[in-house]
C-alpha cells in the first residue's frame, strides 16, 4: 500500500486482480466521473458521482425546495484531487451459514480524496475492483467543515453504452412485492405504470426501478450485469431512476416525511454501489461480491446460529381456510381487553389441538422448527388502522398454552418459531422487544419471524428510509443479545449484511409464495428472483406447496400456484435459504409421502454450490453439496416453456459410486392441467454419468445423491 500526493495526473486507473476489468476515475471540470471496461470493452461509460445536501441540519418540514444558492453545499462539483491510496486484498472467509464453505474476497482498491476548494471540505471515493465486478462508495471523514449534514440526494450514475434487456420491479419506498417485468431499458417508462399491483404500504417512485437489477447485453457476445447496493447501514435504501434514452441509471434514495434522505454524522461512509459483470449468467448467480463488501461480524458468539427446515401453522391462514384472530371482536385493546371473554370465531388456527397435530407431523418427518402465527392477542384489528399499540408480543390467546406447547414440542425434538408481526408499528416493537425476547428465552424459542405489514410507525417513515433501516439492525443486534435468529418479512432487502449480522438469517422482502394465494406469481418468477432479490442474501420464499390448486379447499376458486409439484421440490435447491420452510398442510404431504421424501432429505446449509446452467427468466439448474456430508442435491426449474436439460455429474468425486434418487415431472404433467404428476426412481451414478430431463411448462426436476458405502 502506498499513498502519494500528486499533481497533474488526470485519470486514475484500477485493474481487477485477474486483469479483465479496468476502472478509470477522473475529474472533468471538478466533477468526478468513473467508467468500467471488461476485456477492453466499455461496460459503463463515464458516469457522474456526487451528492446534494441540504444547507444545514435544521430541515423545515416538507418546505425545503432547492434554491440556487443551496448548490454550494452540494458535494458534487468544484473538486481537486489531493490524495490517492491503493490497497488490495485476497482473503478467504467462512460465512456462518452460506452457499459454500469458503467465500473468496479478492480485490484491488483505489481511494481518491477530493477536496472542494470553495467550502474546504474533503470526501473520499473508494473503488474496489473484483474479478466479478466493481463496488464503490463515498467516505465522509470527520473534519472542521463537515461534521453533520443531511442528504438531499445521492446522484451516483451508471451509464450503459447500449440498450439492454432488463429484469426489474417498480420502485417503491415501502414494498418489493411486485411481479418482475422483462423489457429493454428503453421500454421501462412505457411499462412502468402497468408494472405493479396494490400493496398494504406503498409509495411508488415513477420511472424508477428497484435493485438488485438484472441486465443483459444480448447478441453474439452477451454480457450479464447486475446492479445493486451492499452494506446499507445507517443510510436509506436506494432505487434507480431510469434515463431510457441514454440507458443510464441514477440513485434515488428513500426519503423520510421531511424529504430528507439521510442524517449523517462524520466520520461515516455510504453503502457500496455494486456492478457485477460476467459473460456468464451462472457467474452472476455465483458472485459473492455483495457479501464481500460487508464487514466481518463483531458478534462474539455465533454458535447459536443454525440452519433449520420448518413447517408452519401458516398456509391455511394465507389461503383463507383459517384465521390469525381468535375472536369475532372488531376493536380490541391490548392490556385491557379480556380475550377469554370474547366470542371465539371458530377459525383460530393457533390452538392447542391443531398445534400439537402439526408438532406431531413435523417431528415424525424430521423437521427442526414449527412457525406458529396468530398465537398472540391482537389480531382482531391488527391491520390498516395505524394503531401504534397493536401487539405486546407476550400475551398468548386463551386457546394457546405457550408453556405446554413448547414443552410438548421440545419433547419431540421440535422448536417452535416465534412470530412477531409488528403491523409496521416499529416504535411499539422497540418498546416491547426486550420482554418479547425474554419470553422467547424462557420458553426456548431461538428464531423469530418478524413482519412489517402496512405503513411504518413512526408515521411518515418508509420501510426503506434511514430510520427504519436502523430499526431493523437494532432488532437484529438485540436479538443477538438474546441469541435469537431473525427472519424478517416486509423489511428492506439484504445487501450482503448477513456477513456482519449473521443472526439476521433471512428476509422476505420480495413477492413470495403467499402471492400465489393473492394476485399470483408468473411461472418465470422463480427463475428471476435468484438474479435480483437473492443477490444480497436469502429470501424466505416458503416453497413446498403440493396442493397447488386452491379449488381443492374452495370449490370454484381459480387461484393456483403456477408450478408443477416437482418444480416445488426443485426450489429447495435453486433457492438458497438456511431457514427453509415446507409450507403446505400436513394432509397434503401425507398424500405424496414419496415426493415429500425429497423435502425431508434436502439440506439447508451447504459446503459447495455449482450453478450448472442459468438464464434469467428462463431456467436455473443448481447443484449443492450438503454441509459436512458427501451428499449432493440438484434442482432444475423452467419458466412457462417446457425445456430439456442433461445433467452432467462431473462435479461428483471421481471414482466414487453414488445412489441418485430422481424426481421428475410426469410425461403428462402440466402446471395448469396436471401439476401433481411425477415419477420417482433410483439410479447408480458416477462422475461420468449424464441424465437427461424433460421439464414440462413451469416444471422441473430434483435429485438427491448419496455416496454408496
Ligand atoms: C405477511 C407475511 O409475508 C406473511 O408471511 C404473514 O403470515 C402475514 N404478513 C401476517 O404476519
Ligand atoms: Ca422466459
Amino acid at each position: 500500500m502506498f499513498s502519494t500526493m500528486f499533481v497533474g495526473i488526470n485519470a486514475q486507473s484500477l485493474q481487477s486482480p485477474d486483469g479483465k476489468f479496468e476502472m478509470n476515475f477522473q475529474l472533468k471540470q471538478g466533477i468526478p466521473y468513473y467508467n468500467l471496461k471488461y476485456n477492453g470493452n466499455v461496460v459503463v461509460e463515464d458516469s457522474k458521482l456526487g451528492l446534494r445536501l441540504f444547507k444545514d441540519t435544521a430541515i423545515k418540514f416538507a418546505s425545503e425546495i432547492a434554491k440556487p444558492e443551496d448548490a454550494k453545499f452540494d458535494l458534487n462539483n468544484g473538486f481537486t484531487k489531493t490524495e490517492e491510496k491503493r490497497d488490495s486484498k485476497n482473503e478467504t472467509w467462512q460465512p456462518v451459514l452460506g452457499e459454500k464453505k469458503n467465500y473468496i474476497n479478492q480485490y484491488n482498491e483505489l481511494a481518491v480524496t477530493l477536496h472542494q476548494d470553495a467550502t474546504d471540505r474533503n470526501i473520499v471515493v473508494k473503488f474496489r475492483l473484483f474479478n466479478d465486478g466493481l463496488g464503490f462508495r463515498y467516505e465522509f471523514p470527520q473534519q472542521k467543515n463537515l461534521n453533520y449534514f443531511v442528504i438531499r440526494e445521492e446522484d451516483s450514475e451508471i451509464d450503459f453504452p447500449t440498450d439492454m434487456k432488463a429484469w426489474w420491479i417498480a420502485a417503491d419506498y415501502d414494498s418489493q412485492e411486485y411481479q418482475p417485468q422483462t423489457t429493454k431499458i428503453s421500454e421501462i417508462p412505457a411499462r412502468w405504470p402497468n408494472s405493479f399491483d396494490s400493496n398494504a404500504s406503498q409509495q411508488m417512485v415513477p420511472n424508477a426501478v428497484q435493485s438488485p437489477l438484472m441486465l443483459k447485453k444480448e447478441g453474439k457476445d452477451p454480457l450479464y450485469v447486475n446492479v445493486g447496493e451492499a452494506a446499507v447501514l445507517n443510510y436509506p435504501a436506494s432505487h434507480l431512476e431510469v434515463d431510457p434514452v441514454n440507458f443510464k441509471f441514477k440513485t434515488h434514495l428513500t426519503p423520510d416525511r421531511q424529504g430528507a434522505k439521510g442524517y449523517i454524522q462524520t466520520s461515516s461512509v455510504s453503502p457500496w454501489r455494486t456492478i457485477i459483470v460476467s459473460p456468464k449468467a451462472e457467474e452472476v448467480l455465483a458472485s459473492k461480491m455483495m457479501f464481500n463488501l460487508n464487514e466481518p461480524t463483531k458478534y462474539t458468539d455465533t454458535s447459536y446460529i443454525h440452519s433449520t427446515k420448518y413447517m408452519g401453522v401458516w398456509w391455511e391462514m394465507i389461503i383463507g381456510k383459517s384465521q390469525w384472530a381468535y375472536s369475532t371482536a372488531e376493536n380490541v385493546h391490548i392490556g385491557v381487553t379480556d380475550f377469554s371473554k370474547l366470542t371465539p370465531n371458530g377459525k383460530h388456527a393457533a390452538n392447542n389441538t391443531k398445534v400439537k397435530e402439526y408438532i406431531d407431523f413435523a417431528s415424525a418427518n424430521g423437521f427442526g422448527g414449527l412457525l406458529i402465527e396468530g398465537w398472540n392477542a391482537g389480531w382482531e384489528d391488527w391491520f390498516g388502522h395505524s394503531k401504534e399499540f397493536v401487539f405486546d408480543f407476550i400475551t398468548p390467546y386463551p386457546d394457546f398454552d405457550i408453556k405446554m406447547l413448547n414443552e410438548y414440542a421440545h419433547s419431540k425434538g421440535i422448536k417452535l418459531i416465534m412470530h412477531h408481526e409488528t403491523s409496521g408499528s416499529a416504535t411499539n416493537y422497540e418498546r416491547w422487544a426486550d420482554q418479547a425476547f425474554q419470553l422467547m428465552n424462557k420458553y426456548g424459542y431461538d428464531a423469530v419471524k418478524t413482519g412489517y405489514v402496512g405503513d411504518i410507525i413512526p408515521r411518515g417513515e418508509h420501510h426503506y428510509s434511514q430510520w427504519t433501516i436502523n430499526h431493523f439492525y437494532r432488532i437484529a443486534e438485540k436479538a443477538n443479545e438474546y441469541k435469537i435468529m431473525v427472519n424478517s418479512h416486509e423489511s428492506v432487502r439484504p445487501g450482503g449484511e448477513s456477513r456482519t449480522y449473521p443472526n439476521w438469517i433471512s428476509a422476505e422482502a420480495a413477492r413470495g409464495t403467499e402471492f400465489e394465494a393473492f394476485a399470483g406469481n408468473n411461472p418465470d418468477h422463480q427463475t428471476i428472483l435468484p438474479f435480483t432479490r437473492w443477490m444480497g442474501g436469502p429470501m424466505d420464499y416458503t416453497p413446498g406447496i403440493f396442493q397447488t390448486k386452491l379449488d381443492y379447499y374452495f370449490p370454484g376458486d381459480n387461484r393456483f400456484v403456477k408450478t408443477t409439484l416437482v418444480k416445488q421440490l426443485a426450489l429447495y435447491v435453486v433457492m438458497y435459504m438456511p431457514l427453509q420452510m415446507a409450507a403446505d398442510l400436513p394432509e397434503n404431504y401425507q398424500k405424496h409421502m414419496d415426493a415429500f421424501q425429497f423435502i425431508k432429505d434436502v439440506a439447508a446449509d451447504w459446503d459447495d454450490t455449482k450453478i450448472l446452467s442459468a438464464e434469467p427468466g428462463d431456467y436455473i439448474i443448481t447443484a449443492r453439496k450438503a454441509k459436512g456430508t458427501e451428499n449432493w442435491f440438484v434442482g432444475g426449474i423452467t419458466d412457462e416453456n417446457k425445456r430439456e436439460y442433461t445433467v452432467d455429474f462431473s462435479f461428483l468425486d471421481k471414482g466414487k459410486k453414488y445412489e441418485a434418487t430422481i424426481y421428475e415431472d410426469g410425461k403428462d404433467a402440466d402446471y395448469i392441467n396436471n401439476p401433481q404428476s411425477y415419477n420417482i426412481y433410483k439410479k447408480q451414478i458416477t462422475s461420468k454419468s449424464k441424465i437427461n430431463f424433460k421439464m414440462v411448462r413451469s416444471g422441473g426436476f430434483a435429485i438427491s445423491i448419496k455416496p454408496v458405502k
